[in-house]
């Protein structure tokens, strides 16, 4: 019976979903959002306060701020709200009202910038004005998921070594990319452990992350308007695209089925059977893919007929997805 004294404390970080009985696919979803944060991001959300705690650059002057979509957000407010700190939040339009209520009700501030920059995004505009802030004051501690080792380093030290243990067989895993710390903190672990375990990147059409064309991406959490800072392809060994209509219905499909997860959780399942149909379409292999949150942070969005079609036109809405089976 686990019993904390800090909300941080809590992680489930061994339940995974066998996708066959849902999608009729052969793999495994790594649930990462059962915290009290409600994301993969307390991880990293956690060892970057700890080695800010350590290298004594937050003190209790400090007042922490991040650019985040959302998930991180939330994690470093709770954090914050336990340990006693000041935090704001630099996010965009993208970010959906209850995560921006989530982070305001555990007391952080929120500022939510309406404009993209013409050429780095609505990213880069987040980024300059974190920049200002720390140049207007010297009590700004800026973490930097983007450029934080401890961002990767927090999924070498817990998320690929407890998918390693459960998964001895491991052919396969895919891994969605945000800031890449998810990725690069298990794509370097399974390098180096030299086990012969294919890591596959999955990234939403539109984004620059491994080089593709900008364009309008709606889900938060993956994808990068600039490449990120951390991510290193030499520990990559294949990448795939996924355009957002497809992770919508994947995330459809899956809600029908009982399962509700976060949009991004589509964008990676939609990639990973794309990819296993491809390469591995004996159905063989063991393949694990990990699903970053829980979906009630999208009903407003994903899981919003009207926004669907809105953004995706009514061809996105997968009519299958809803009918009793
Ligand atoms: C919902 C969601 N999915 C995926 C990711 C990507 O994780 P990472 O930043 O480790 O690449 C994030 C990160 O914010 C997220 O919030």
């Amino acid at each position: 019976m686990p019993v904390i004294s800090a909300p941080e404390d809590f992680h489930v970080d061994d339940l995974y979903v066998d996708l066959r009985p849902a999608l009729g696919a052969s793999l495994y979803l790594k649930c990462e959002g059962f915290n009290f944060a409600g994301s993969i991001k307390l991880k990293a959300a956690r060892a970057m306060i700890a080695d800010a705690e350590e290298r004594g650059a937050l003190t209790a002057d400090s007042v922490i701020v991040e650019s985040s979509s959302g998930n991180l957000g939330v994690a470093l407010s709770m954090i914050a709200a336990d340990k006693g700190y000041r935090f704001l939040c630099v996010t965009d339009t993208r970010c959906n009202l209850t995560t921006r209520r989530l982070m305001e009700a555990m007391g952080a501030e929120v500022h939510i910038l309406t404009e993209p920059h013409p050429e780095t995004g609505f990213l880069g505009a987040r980024l300059d004005l974190v920049r200002e802030l720390c140049a207007s004051d010297s009590r700004y501690l800026w973490l930097n998921q983007h450029a934080n080792p401890y961002n990767w380093l927090a999924h070498h030290r817990t998320t690929a070594p407890a998918i390693a243990s459960h998964f001895p067989d491991l052919d396969v895993l895919f891994v969605g990319a945000g800031t890449t710390g998810t990725l690069m903190g298990c794509a370097r672990y399974f390098k180096e452990s030299g086990r012969p375990v294919t890591v596959v990147a999955v990234d939403s059409v539109g984004s620059v992350t491994f080089g593709g064309p900008p364009g309008l991406r709606m889900i938060p959490g993956l994808g990068a308007g600039v490449r990120p800072q951390l991510l290193d392809e030499a520990y990559v060994d294949d990448v795939v695209h996924v355009p957002e209509v497809a992770a919508i219905r994947v995330a459809h499909r899956l809600a029908a089925a009982g399962y509700l997860f976060g949009g991004s959780t589509g964008t990676v399942i939609a990639g990973a059977r794309g990819w296993l149909a491809e390469h591995r379409p004996d159905g063989r292999a063991t393949a694990v893919a990990i699903a970053p949150d829980l979906g009630e942070r999208y009903l407003d969005s994903v899981y919003q007929t009207n926004w669907v079609s809105d953004i995706y036109g009514a061809h996105a809405l997968d009519r299958d997805a809803v009918r009793p089976r």
